[in-house]
């Protein structure tokens, strides 16, 4: 049986060197939302998976809903970035930059002056978050978006997407996953909106979908990815009715506009919900391109699963963290360092 971990892989235009994925995750070190040399060093260091996938960036002054995390919508974002993602091509890595919009995930502290606290209904989630000026807090209730904001969102996603291959990534993520802006209009629980962005299943997915299209026209359907989390509780999201179609419609979609990956999140692993098996099989059946599978991988596991064609990629997540040199580690078969949560 030949072995898929470290086989390679054609993504769109580029060639991954092995199967292993670096899943997106929030740092919190970008210091003035603008990534930095820590930053850099940090990507560069874990340049042995194929795919390096950064942590969530807004595209947008208003998606900056938690401390310190970066941005893609300023030249100096980009020129950060642009070192990123040097000094990752250096040791012979691909990476994306995962666009995340927090929506009302967000207190008016953590945002830059002048953004807007908004999502799609004026509905606020429960529980606190942290602001580095004033501890923890409760969310806030956000606006609920004008058309004309929807609109200009959607733009901002697209000159961030543009931005981003200036500033030398392979492709962007988009975050439609765990309770941020774009699973906040796909998700009833968030939206109830009654205008062409919320009721039905096609209303509810249509701000993704006019994001890809046009990110497609800008950049390239091959250099679009996107994130989803179905029966994921985070940011006070769930189950509803009709969940199973919702994901089957939005897959066989994005099939046709053709984007290169989709990435299926299963965070049951870590007390989370179970994702259904049908809802993962209805997406592998509408979407042809790439799927990455994540949550809870192990290399024994993600092996299996390439085996099982569940996935054509498998992403890695807190393993990461704790082993810089963990394509390494795999390979050797070594013993991985446990990870240490404070530093998270
Ligand atoms: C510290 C931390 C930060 C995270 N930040 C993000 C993020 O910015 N975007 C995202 O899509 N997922 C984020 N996640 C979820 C991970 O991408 C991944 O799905 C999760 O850790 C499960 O994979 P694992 O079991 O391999 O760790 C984060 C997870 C952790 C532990």
């Amino acid at each position: 049986m030949k072995d898929l971990l470290f086989s390679q892989f054609t993504l769109g235009r580029i060639t991954l060197k092995n199967r292993i994925v670096m899943a997106p995750m929030t740092r919190s070190r970008a210091i003035n939302n603008t990534p930095n040399a820590l930053m850099a060093e940090y990507y560069q260091q874990r340049a042995g998976a194929g795919l390096l996938i950064t942590e969530g960036t807004s595209p947008s002054p208003n998606g900056l809903g938690y401390s310190r995390i970066p941005g893609l919508y300023t030249a100096d974002q980009a020129a950060g970035w642009r070192s990123v993602t040097d000094a990752v091509h250096a040791q012979g890595g691909a990476m994306f930059v995962q666009l995340m919009h927090t929506g009302r995930v967000s207190h008016p502290l953590n945002l830059p002056a002048g953004a807007k606290l908004f999502a799609p209904s004026a509905i606020g989630l429960t529980g606190t978050m942290w602001t580095d000026q004033e501890q923890m807090q409760p969310y806030p209730v956000p606006a609920a978006m004008t058309f004309s904001e929807i609109q200009d969102t959607i733009d901002e996603f697209v000159a961030s997407a543009r931005l981003a291959v200036e500033a030398g990534f392979d492709g962007v993520e988009l975050h439609a996953a765990n309770g941020y802006l774009i699973e906040q209009f796909i998700n009833p629980s968030a939206n109830q909106r009654t205008d062409q962005y919320g009721g039905s299943a096609e209303n509810r997915i249509r701000f993704a979908l006019e994001i890809v299209q046009k990110a497609a026209a800008a950049i390239g359907a091959d250099r679009i990815g996107i994130r989803v989390s179905p029966y994921g509780a985070s940011n006070d999201m769930g189950a509803y009715d009709g969940i199973e179609e919702t994901y089957a419609l939005l897959a066989e979609k994005l099939n046709a506009l053709g984007i290169v990956y989709m990435h299926v999140v299963d965070h049951s692993a870590m007390g989370a919900p179970a994702v259904s098996p049908s809802v993962k099989a209805l997406i592998r059946e509408n979407f042809k391109g790439t799927i990455i599978l994540s949550g809870g991988y192990d290399a024994q596991k993600a092996e299996q699963d390439l085996q099982d064609h569940k996935g054509e990629l498998v992403a890695f997540g807190r393993a990461f963290i704790s082993n810089p040199n963990l394509v390494d580690k795999i390979a050797q078969h070594a013993a991985l360092n446990a990870p240490d949560m404070s530093t998270f």
